[in-house]
């Protein structure tokens, strides 16, 4: 079945970036000049996603303006003749066919995905979390659903961590398939080291299937008193099967305030207007050191 349908949720506090987390929610961070977000629409649409639904919470408006028409804005860059710039506006708002639901407490990214299940139906739905930006040849959540088209289970994308993040995030116990293809069997979140499964860890996009809401219905608070999306992907991959992709790209984590920096350190070093004085600025804060 064709996977035209995506999840963003965006509903966390953001805690570990108080405190413009309070009022601007972190999913619209900027990357030089575009939020977040918009990355993770464009990657889900230029993956073949048709259908978007990104899960929202208290004070997270400025998302959904976003995704919207903005009259004063088209008129004036009409009037100034900047079509260029109005063609780019336009097509925001026009990229996908994008809803809003919104999670009224934040209860956790399962419980988050949980809002999704009436939009996904019956079909199977990429999800890309609302913080994490990663960078490719080929979009990652295309990555995940040429694999899903090949073997018809659930699929997690996932990277190698170091030592150090493993405990903080969640390890996977898997063998080979082939290439960058692997057969999870079993996935542990925040392992103490003598728990650690492997280093490969879920890293911002998962393809699920259906079946995975009434095992999230039923999934109690863990880790943080929140329901975490992990342990149902546990249970889904233990009854259905379940597979690792290892993506090809630059993940950055824009919960993270040196994930946020970084983020917008590599796309100045490339954008046109940006590139050559932010090089040059970073030679001599170089020799600074
Ligand atoms: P995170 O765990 O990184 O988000 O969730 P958080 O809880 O906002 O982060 P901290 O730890 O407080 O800084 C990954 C994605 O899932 C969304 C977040 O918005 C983020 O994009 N999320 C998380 C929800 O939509 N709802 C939740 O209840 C939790």
């Amino acid at each position: 079945m064709k996977v035209t349908k995506a999840v963003i949720p965006a509903a966390g506090l953001g805690t570990r970036m108080l405190p413009i987390s309070k009022s601007v929610p972190k999913e619209m961070l900027p990357i030089v000049d575009k939020p977040a977000i918009q990355y993770l629409v464009e990657e889900a649409v230029a993956s073949g996603i048709t259908d978007i639904l990104i899960v929202t919470g208290r004070n997270k408006e400025a998302i959904e303006n976003h995704f919207d028409h903005s009259l004063e804005y088209y008129e004036r860059l009409e009037k100034s003749g900047k079509t260029k710039q109005l063609e780019e506006l336009k097509a925001i708002a026009d990229m996908a066919n994008i809803s809003f639901i919104r999670q009224k407490e934040a209860r956790g990214l399962g419980h988050a995905v949980l809002c999704a299940k009436t939009f996904v139906g019956n079909d199977p739905f990429a999800v890309l979390y609302g913080d994490d930006i990663i960078f490719s040849n080929t979009p990652v959540t295309k990555q995940l659903i040429d694999v899903y088209n090949k073997f018809t289970l659930p699929v997690v994308g996932v990277k190698k961590v170091t030592e150090e993040q493993i405990v903080k995030y969640c390890s996977l116990k898997v063998d080979s398939i082939e290439d960058n293809v692997y057969r999870v069997w079993d996935m542990i979140e925040k392992p103490t080291p003598d728990k650690v499964f492997s280093l490969l860890s879920i890293l911002g996009r998962v393809l699920l299937i259906p079946e995975i809401f009434p095992i999230l219905e039923k999934t109690a608070p863990g880790a943080g008193g929140e329901i975490q999306l992990t342990d149902a992907m546990c249970a889904l991959g233990k009854r259905y099967g379940m597979l690792a992709c290892e993506f090809e790209g630059t993940r950055y984590d824009l919960g993270s305030k040196l994930g946020f920096l970084l983020a917008n350190l590599d796309i100045g070093l490339e954008h046109p207007e940006t590139m050559a004085e932010l090089r040059k600025y970073i030679k001599a804060a170089a020799a600074r050191f």
